[in-house]
């Protein structure tokens, strides 16, 4: 079944709108050195560990544990996800430790430590040492898609399977747009493969308009394969086209030390 795009993007589009304004009419303050405490050390008196321990301490996350790349990552999906962990509308089926990390955490706390883990790694434009290495991981015995399949599925889709190009919300390369497509370029790629899993069978559903639900319900394994050994790699500026530039990221908070 083909769903409307214009009406889901429409729909999502008074979403962010009302995202943003929310944002910005709270006059939203952030505590930075509260944040890098909470990454680094955790909060003990809550039982959280330490999100480096996991997330790394570079914010790039670990192909080996399963974990995301925080670093960089747009501020209001990383808010997005932390409360949707607390209110249990995602659960983490990967570790089953997020959801009680979010809750061990008050909802300042959790806009502290995205504050902080948001302004990590602004180089986007650099494909460097901490992206995923697909050689190694396929030598640990997993499989690992090819990259020029996935290249195909991220800019123009799967037609025939009605899936949506992952670059039409994504941007390019899934370098990401603010406030609501997150970045999903240089992202880890076993994390990658295991949140599409999760999309298509339904076990993660905190996405609005079950957007992600419905691009991957119809992707074969193969085809998750190609797209995220292709987005975990591959730079996040359009070189070729002569562009080198990324798109300013504004940031909705003021910080205080
Ligand atoms: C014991 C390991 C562990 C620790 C410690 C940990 N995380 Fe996680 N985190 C994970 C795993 C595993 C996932 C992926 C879960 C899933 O599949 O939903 C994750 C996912 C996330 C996500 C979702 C990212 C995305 O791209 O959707 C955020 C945000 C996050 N963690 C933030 C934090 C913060 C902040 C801390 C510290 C307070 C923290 N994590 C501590 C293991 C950990
Ligand atoms: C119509 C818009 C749209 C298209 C097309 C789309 N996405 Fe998404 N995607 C979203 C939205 C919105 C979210 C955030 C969901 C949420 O709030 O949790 C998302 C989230 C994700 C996430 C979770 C990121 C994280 O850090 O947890 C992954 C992975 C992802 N998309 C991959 C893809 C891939 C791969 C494609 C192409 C095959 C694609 N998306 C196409 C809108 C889209």
């Amino acid at each position: 079944m083909r769903y409307s795009t214009k009406l889901v993007l429409g729909l999502l589009f008074a979403f962010a709108l009302a995202a943003s304004s929310a944002f910005a009419s709270g006059g939203l303050t952030v505590d930075m050195d509260n944040g890098e405490n909470i990454y680094n050390n955790g909060k003990e008196d809550t039982g959280v560990p330490a999100c480096q321990g996991c997330h790394m301490p570079d914010g790039m996350g670990s192909d080996d544990l399963g974990t995301p790349r925080l670093a960089g990552q747009i501020f209001q999906f990383i808010v997005k996800q932390m409360e949707d962990y607390a209110l249990d509308k995602r659960e983490d089926t990967t570790m089953y430790i997020m959801n009680s990390n979010a809750k061990g955490l008050t909802s300042q706390e959790r806009l502290d430590v995205a504050a902080y883990i948001s302004q990590w790694q602004h180089d986007r434009e650099t494909v460097d040492a901490s992206v995923s290495d697909l050689n190694a991981i396929k030598a640990n015995g997993v499989e690992v898609g090819e990259t020029h399949l996935g290249k195909a599925i991220v800019n123009h889709g799967i037609s025939e399977k009605g899936v949506a190009a992952c670059r039409s919300c994504h941007d390019y390369n899934g370098r990401g747009v603010e406030p609501l497509f997150p970045m999903i370029g240089q992202q880890k790629y076993t994390y990658l493969v295991a949140q599409m899993k999760q999309w298509r069978e339904g076990t993660r559903s905190n996405d609005p308009q079950a957007i992600m639900r419905n691009v991957a319900k119809n992707m074969s394994d193969e085809d998750i394969n190609n797209v995220a050994a292709y987005l975990s790699t591959k730079e996040a500026s359009p070189y070729s086209l002569g562009n080198s530039r990324l798109p300013h990221r504004f940031t909705p908070f003021e910080t205080h030390h």
